[in-house]
């Protein structure tokens, strides 16, 4: 099958039940805080009015330079290079006060995994980099070079739930104290020699996931962006989320959980005295998965969950 070269960079997720659902008001404001190749972004712009405004995000500059030329014809579209929880800086430049959506679809685009110099694949001899920020931060190699043995096999473990945690940073640091490691043909041996072989691919996706969560700081960031981007929402505006594993996930459903029904009094109370207020309302069905087909045409669709709030 030919795919453009849009497609090629990222196919988006769940599109369409984005775009039936975010959009609350046309000409509103819009901040999509993981703008990837512009997919998203695309697809709402189609539907917006050409007075709205969607303020795009990305941490990474391969992936702006993609959205801005995807997006040249629309004069409403901004991107910005930042984190998606800077949103109140992002706001100050863009002279905005409130949006009317937010949409964070978490995780790597496909170019950034399909490219080995980015080092997000297990694929042989692909450096251990995996910042989305190629121009800040530590790479995955500084990481795995530095950290203790205790640190890298909680990493392992908070970030990959890899069960043959100890194991792999006991073999790192091993490694490391003959040469330091470079690549993921350094890496993978040391996953092989502590797990069953019919279950090593599973091990390498999971400390790959570890670093890359670590070397990006992404659940932090995600707990934060949360807070600061539902003070924004301006009353009957969405936030929309797309996770790809467990833990992100869980990070969303309990923020919503907890937005939904803040009250900290204890059940035994008759009535609340705390007199913390619901801030957001759960939209119903609590999550979304794609379909099959969605899923048979791009592989990548298979883990994602869509939830979405929206501000009281
Ligand atoms: C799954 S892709 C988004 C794809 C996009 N929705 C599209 O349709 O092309 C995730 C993107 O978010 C970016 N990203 C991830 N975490 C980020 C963060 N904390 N701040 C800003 N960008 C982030 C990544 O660099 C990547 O380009």
């Amino acid at each position: 099958m030919h795919r453009s070269k849009e497609e090629t960079y990222h196919l988006p997720v769940l599109w369409q039940e984005i775009c039936e659902t975010l959009i609350t008001r046309p000409d509103g404001v819009y901040y999509d805080g993981t703008l990837g190749g512009g997919g998203h972004a695309e697809a709402l712009l189609k539907r917006l009015s050409p007075r709205a405004r969607y303020i795009g995000v990305d941490r990474d500059e391969e992936a702006l330079t993609a959205a801005r030329e995807r997006l040249a014809a629309y004069a409403n579209f901004e991107a910005h290079k930042a984190t998606f929880e800077q949103v109140r800086d992002v706001l100050g430049r863009a002279g905005v006060d409130h949006l009317d959506g937010v949409l964070l679809d978490l995780g790597v685009s496909s170019h950034q995994i399909d490219v080995d110099a980015r080092g997000f694949t297990f694929r042989e001899n692909a450096p251990l980099d995996m910042r989305m920020d190629q121009h800040s931060g530590i790479t995955a190699a500084e990481l795995l070079n530095t950290l203790t043995e205790k640190e890298l096999a909680d990493i392992f473990y908070r970030y990959g739930e890899e069960r043959r945690s100890r194991c792999i940073a006991r073999g790192v640091v091993a490694f490391r104290a003959v040469q330091p490691l470079r690549n993921s043909s350094d890496l993978l041996p040391i996953i092989d020699r502590c797990v069953n072989a019919r279950f090593r691919t599973k091990s390498y996706a999971r400390i790959f996931q570890a670093l890359r969560i670590a070397v990006n700081d992404e659940l932090n960031i995600l707990e934060q962006a949360l807070n600061s981007l539902t003070e924004v929402l301006r009353p009957g505006a969405r936030m929309a989320v797309i996770t790809y594993h467990s833990l992100e996930d869980r990070i969303v459903k309990h923020f919503f959980q907890t937005m939904e029904n803040p009250c900290t009094c204890p059940p035994e109370f008759p009535v609340c005295m705390c007199g913390k207020q619901p801030v957001l309302k759960r939209m119903r069905p609590y999550f979304r998965q794609p379909a099959s087909p969605e899923i048979e045409a791009n592989v990548r669709a298979r883990s994602a969950k869509l939830r979405l709030a929206e501000k009281l």
